[in-house]
């Protein structure tokens, strides 16, 4: 081998890595790394693969970009305040990481309004996740998932075969490390303001090997691609199904409730204690966006003649307390210069009754006050949300009024779940679905007054 030989070799060498080095690329450094021409429309994968299709225009992940409130929330606060705070500015395009993942590897940031109607609207789209290969770094967050788009799709199985497109197995698919690359998420100050899949990783779930893909891509027996030659026993469903759908919410959480004594006289202390268990989510609940989720339980006994007493929860005494007890005390002021509004109070903080235990993992922006912009969080609070397959007791000591009618006293409990906080939602004109109210599960027990 001459000289000239040797360096040619070399070269080809440094390429090769460099491409190879090249694929690997996840994170922030993956910006501006592709076009959207590297992608397929979804539309495309709707010629044959028309259920899937139909099952993912309903999730929310199809929707990630389009939604009202996303679009509210990245247009009217993240952006003006990436603009006046140099520590939030990556947010302009980070938020498309997971939103927008195709607008953000064609470094089209911030992309076009969803009304405009351009690509970023596809938000996280079928070819998108079917050409995710790896992830660069363990733990997933913040986007760190390498893609690498092309004639291969990867699935869940070996050796199907499709006329528009090679097919590859592909392990990492089928983990919860796929799904923590954008359900993970730190923020500009270090703190995990999405978990959903380290909660999970902690938890019984992933001990017994059950990762997201089981909850929310049950499988079910049928054809995945319309021309497909053999069905096969176990499809997965795309239907991602999570906040947004009442029927998901509602009894993931159990509860049973009784009284210490089943009979009782006006003055005297009856105690009632609530159980609370979470038999159905792989993960804390409520998980995910946790700065604006809700789960509140709320009591109320009724006498013999039919009068009603709010009853307030039992204070346990641990440290940030207050943070899990309902009040309307002001909060979330940093919105005010994020609109131009430096003199802002705020806004009731929970917008509900007072008094009643709230599960839930406080934010707090850099002046210690709470927060729903999870970019702009610099500490969180104590969490009391409800681990997977933990139970939460809750006590309500309660002194008998004098004027309780004599007879029966009918307690009931019902715990309730809303996706965003009332206050913030009128004041951000989020349309109204956004704060609907689901009652996740109820009880009743009773004692009995006497004279
Ligand atoms: C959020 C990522 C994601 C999106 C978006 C997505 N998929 Fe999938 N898809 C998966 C995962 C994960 C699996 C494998 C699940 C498993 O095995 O646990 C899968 C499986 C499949 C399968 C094989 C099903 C089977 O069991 O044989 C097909 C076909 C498929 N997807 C097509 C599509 C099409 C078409 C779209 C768009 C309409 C789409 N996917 C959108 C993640 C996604
Ligand atoms: C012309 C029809 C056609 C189109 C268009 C098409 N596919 Fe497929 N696809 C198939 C067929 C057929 C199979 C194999 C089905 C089987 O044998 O189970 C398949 C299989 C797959 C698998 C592998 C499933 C597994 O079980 O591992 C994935 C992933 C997939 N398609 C994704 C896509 C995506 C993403 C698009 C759009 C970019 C797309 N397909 C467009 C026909 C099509
Ligand atoms: C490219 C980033 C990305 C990946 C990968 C991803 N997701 Fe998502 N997912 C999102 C975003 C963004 C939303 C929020 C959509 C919204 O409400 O605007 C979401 C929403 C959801 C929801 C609905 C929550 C609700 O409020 O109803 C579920 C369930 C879900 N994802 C499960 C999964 C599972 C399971 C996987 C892995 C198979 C996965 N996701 C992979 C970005 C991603
Ligand atoms: C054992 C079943 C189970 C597993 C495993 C599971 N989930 Fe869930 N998930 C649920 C149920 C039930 C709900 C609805 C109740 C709720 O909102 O927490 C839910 C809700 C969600 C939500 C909405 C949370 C919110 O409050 O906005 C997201 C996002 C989500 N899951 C993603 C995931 C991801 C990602 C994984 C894997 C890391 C996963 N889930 C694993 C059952 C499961
Ligand atoms: C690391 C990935 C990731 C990043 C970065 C990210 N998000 Fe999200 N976002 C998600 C996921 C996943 C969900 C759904 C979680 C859940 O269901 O609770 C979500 C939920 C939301 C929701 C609530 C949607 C609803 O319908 O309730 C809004 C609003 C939102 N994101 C806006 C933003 C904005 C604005 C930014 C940038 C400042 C951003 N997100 C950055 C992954 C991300």
């Amino acid at each position: 081998m001459n000289r000239f030989t040797i360096i040619f070799v070399l070269a080809c060498f440094v390429v090769a890595a460099t491409a190879v080095i090249a694929q690997q690329i996840g994170g922030d450094d993956a910006l501006g790394t592709r076009s959207y021409d590297d992608y397929e429309r979804p539309i495309t994968c709707r010629q044959c693969h028309v259920d899937i299709y139909e099952q993912w225009t309903q999730s929310m992940m199809s929707q990630a970009y389009v939604h009202h409130w996303d679009e509210i929330e990245y247009f009217e606060l993240a952006i003006p305040h990436a603009e006046i705070d140099e520590k939030v500015a990556d947010v302009r395009a980070g938020c498309n990481g997971c939103h927008a993942p195709v607008s953000f590897l064609a470094g089209d940031v911030p992309p076009p309004r969803p009304e405009e109607g351009s690509r970023a609207n596809e938000a996280v789209s079928c070819d998108f996740c079917h050409t995710v290969i790896a992830r660069t770094g363990d733990p997933s967050f913040n986007y760190n998932y390498v893609s690498s788009p092309g004639r291969v799709k990867y699935g869940n199985r070996e050796g199907v075969e499709s006329p528009h497109h090679e097919t590859k197995y592909l392990e990492f698919m089928r983990t919860a490390q796929f799904c923590g690359t954008c359900h993970n998420e730190k923020s500009p100050y270090d703190i995990w303001v999405k978990s959903t899949q380290l909660e999970w990783a902690e938890g019984p779930y992933a001990e017994e090997q059950v990762p997201c893909q089981v909850c929310h891509m049950p499988r079910a027996p049928g054809k995945n691609a319309n021309i497909a030659e053999k069905p096969h026993s176990d499809i997965a469903q795309h239907l991602f199904h999570g906040a947004h759908d009442p029927g998901k919410v509602r009894g993931s959480i159990e509860m049973r409730m009784h009284p210490n004594d089943r009979e009782a006289e006006p003055g005297m202390q009856i105690v009632i204690t609530a159980q609370l268990f979470n038999g159905k989510c792989g993960h804390k609940v409520p998980s995910g966006s946790s700065e604006e989720r809700q789960l509140w339980l709320h009591l109320v006994a009724v006498d013999a003649d039919g009068r009603e007493y709010h009853l307030p929860v039992d204070q346990k005494g641990f440290e940030g307390e207050e943070h899990t007890i309902t009040s309307n005390e002001l909060a979330y002021q940093d919105m005010g210069p994020m609109m131009g509004d430096a003199g802002f109070a705020g806004l009731p903080r929970d917008a509900l009754p007072e008094g009643d235990r709230i599960f839930c993992l406080p934010y707090f922006d850099p002046q210690g006050r709470r927060t729903i912009a999870q970019w702009n969080t610099a500490s969180q609070g104590v969490d009391y949300r409800i681990g997977p397959r933990e139970t939460k007791i809750e006590t309500y000591t309660w002194t008998v009024p004098d004027e309780v009618a004599i007879g029966i006293v009918t307690v009931r409990a019902e715990l309730y779940y809303r996706r965003l906080v009332k206050s913030v939602a009128d004041f951000l004109k989020v349309p109204e679905d956004e704060t609907e109210i689901i009652v996740v599960n109820d009880a009743v027990t009773w004692f009995e007054v006497f004279d």
